[in-house]
């Protein structure tokens, strides 16, 4: 066993991104670069002051600056170059494998079509996978602050793109919006073959977590965090083994806990669930993956050994096939022996 450092060790080993919203990766440079060659103004006077501005006290003000944000994206070039950028900077982070999210809602409100939007993402991603080896999932997110007509519209409009859409997901403000009001576009979603994830247990209460499994038939919770409210739930969560995307910096940044020392990883981990790193909105939150393993790590003072199982749990927790899963699942074996 060599003994690189735990940040060498993060930077090195094989993971899987499956909680990344591509709106929420965008940098204020590429934000100014595309406002201007879309002829648009964006409410700060540079780079630094709405560097600035990034400061949340909960999720809904962090959703006010997000979606403002994402108003400059118009054409189906800038979705393209949104999503190489992320692509470009994670393959530099060793990330093999994404599942990403988009809201097509925060843009066919502004009169942007859904093809622009798709064919943008979905060309980037294809690209991505030809020239820097990273597999991908696309998911298709509705937006839970916005009714259920306005989320079985946007399936309608998905449909086309059955092919290209793995699986369909539930964002935007948790607090009041329950999965519930979302059960009938979930259940139709799944009769056309869409898989189903949903954020939940974020700032809502673990029963978001049961209606989310019960009712909308996910098989991931995004976050989850507040699980742990409830024996049974998290009894459940570890038997089925369920996989929960949990984003540290994130929790940090939107208040969800105060301190990284605080976040209840290790508890999970100690009660067998099937938990995975990963960045949420990077653009936003200090940092892509490496910046969220070694946030964690180093505050929960984790070993190697732990956040080998954490990129393993990021395969295992994949719509990868399961050869793919396997053969990946011994590469990181390996150099975790190996380091
Ligand atoms: N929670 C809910 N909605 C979101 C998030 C999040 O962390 N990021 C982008 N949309
Ligand atoms: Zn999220």
């Amino acid at each position: 066993m060599k003994d690189i450092s735990i940040e060498k060790f993060i930077a090195g080993i094989p993971k899987a991104e499956l909680h990344l919203h591509i709106e929420g990766t965008f940098e204020p440079e590429l934000m100014f670069t595309i406002a201007h060659r879309n002829n648009l103004k964006i409410s700060y006077s540079s780079v630094d002051a709405l560097k600035k501005a990034y400061r949340f006290n909960n999720l809904q003000e962090f959703l006010d600056i997000y979606y403002a944000g994402a108003s400059v994206l118009i054409h189906e070039l800038d979705f393209y170059d949104l999503t190489w950028a992320y692509l470009s900077k994670v393959h530099l982070q060793n990330v093999k494998h994404v599942e990403i999210f988009f809201d097509p809602q925060t843009h066919t409100q502004r009169d942007i079509s859904f093809d622009v939007v798709i064919n943008g993402i979905y060309r980037a991603l294809l690209d991505g996978q030809e020239k820097l080896g990273i597999s991908f999932r696309l998911i298709m997110c509705f937006l839970r602050h916005l009714d259920e007509a306005s989320a079985l519209k946007t399936l309608d409009k998905a449909l086309p793109y059955k092919k290209w859409i793995s699986g369909v997901g539930l964002d935007s403000s948790e607090v009041g919006n329950p999965p519930s009001k979302f059960q009938k576009v979930f259940n139709k979603a799944i009769e056309e073959g869409f898989l189903t994830v949903a954020h939940a247990g974020e700032e809502g209460p673990s029963e978001y977590i049961w209606e989310a499994i019960d009712l909308l038939k996910v098989i991931r919770i995004d976050h989850g965090n507040r699980c742990l409210d409830d024996d049974i739930l998290v009894k459940k969560l570890a038997e089925v083994q369920i996989p929960l995307t949990l984003c540290p910096l994130s929790n940090l940044e939107l208040k969800v806990v105060q301190d990284l020392k605080e976040h209840p990883l290790v508890k999970m981990m100690e009660k067998n669930l099937l938990v995975t790193i990963n960045s949420d909105d990077p653009a936003y939150f200090g940092g892509y993956m490496n910046e969220n393993y070694l946030g964690i790590a180093q505050a929960l003072n984790l070993s190697k050994k732990q956040i080998a199982q954490l990129a393993k749990n990021s395969f295992k927790a994949s719509w990868l096939s399961a050869s793919e899963k396997h053969t990946t699942i011994r590469q990181i074996e390996t150099y975790l022996q190996n380091n």
